[in-house]
């Protein structure tokens, strides 16, 4: 299998007025499929920015990104979408679930845009709300539930199209500290049975159960860590 990520050179250039920002600076990263790898380092240091070029949310400046071996960088919009659906999970920070559609049916948005029969979306929905332990939820809206439900529910999302990467920027950054722990839980379940993770925290209790901590400064990786698990 060839990795799910590849990095080569990668870099992101913001051009504001005057002002030539380097959000990235040269990345090369590798990711094997079933790895669960933290991203940390200060504000400003490009986590985000570096999660979504992996996310295929945007494109980067210059460099090479092969995700699970094709080449993704320099595609239109529409193919990045594609990609995006297939093969991308994304859980946010604020959630982003819609709130005039019912758990299920937020959890069903991707089936949906992916063209698969209704027998069959309904039968994934089900394993994913199953999967997060949210069942009894799935006639209710996002604002009927608690910030880890809602993040429950994300991940139910995120996970319901199987794909081959799941992406989680500060997932627990708007939970209390017990809920961010079960969000995290949950995780480590799904990385268990067999989910490649790319995480960003800022809390390095978090980092350390990741099995590989990467260390992002001034848009460069200048530090990595393999845990002794
Ligand atoms: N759309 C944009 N236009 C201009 N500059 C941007 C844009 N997005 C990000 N930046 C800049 O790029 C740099 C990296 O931002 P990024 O959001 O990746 O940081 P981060 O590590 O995720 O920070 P935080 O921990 O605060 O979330 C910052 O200096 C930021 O101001
Ligand atoms: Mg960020």
């Amino acid at each position: 299998m060839p990795p799910v990520i590849t990095l080569r050179g990668i870099t992101k250039t913001y051009q504001t007025g005057e002002e030539t920002l380097h959000a990235l600076a040269g990345v090369d990263l590798t990711v094997e499929p079933g790895e669960f790898v933290a991203i940390v380092g200060p504000s400003g240091s490009g986590k985000s920015t570096l999660l979504s070029i992996l996310g295929c949310l945007d494109n980067p400046t210059s460099g090479e990104y092969r995700l699970d071996g094709a080449n993704v960088a320099g595609l239109s919009e529409d193919q990045l979408s594609r990609i995006r659906n297939q093969k991308i999970g994304f859980v946010f920070q604020a959630f982003h679930l819609l709130p005039r559609l019912t758990v299920a049916e937020n959890v069903e948005t991707p089936l949906l845009y992916a063209g698969l029969p209704a027998k069959e979306r309904k039968q994934r929905v089900a394993q994913a709300l199953a999967r997060v332990g949210l069942t009894q939820k799935a006639d209710r809206e996002p604002n009927q539930l608690s910030g880890g439900q809602r993040q429950r529910v994300a991940i139910a999302r995120a996970l319901v199209t199987r794909p081959s990467l799941m992406l989680a920027d500060e997932p627990t950054g708007n939970l209390d500290s017990r809920t961010g722990r079960e969000v995290l839980a949950l995780l480590q379940e799904l990385h268990k049975a067999g989910s490649t993770i790319v995480l960003v925290t800022h809390d390095p209790a978090i980092a350390a159960t990741a099995e590989r901590t990467i260390e992002v400064r001034d848009g460069l990786i200048v530090r990595q860590e393999v845990a002794l698990l």
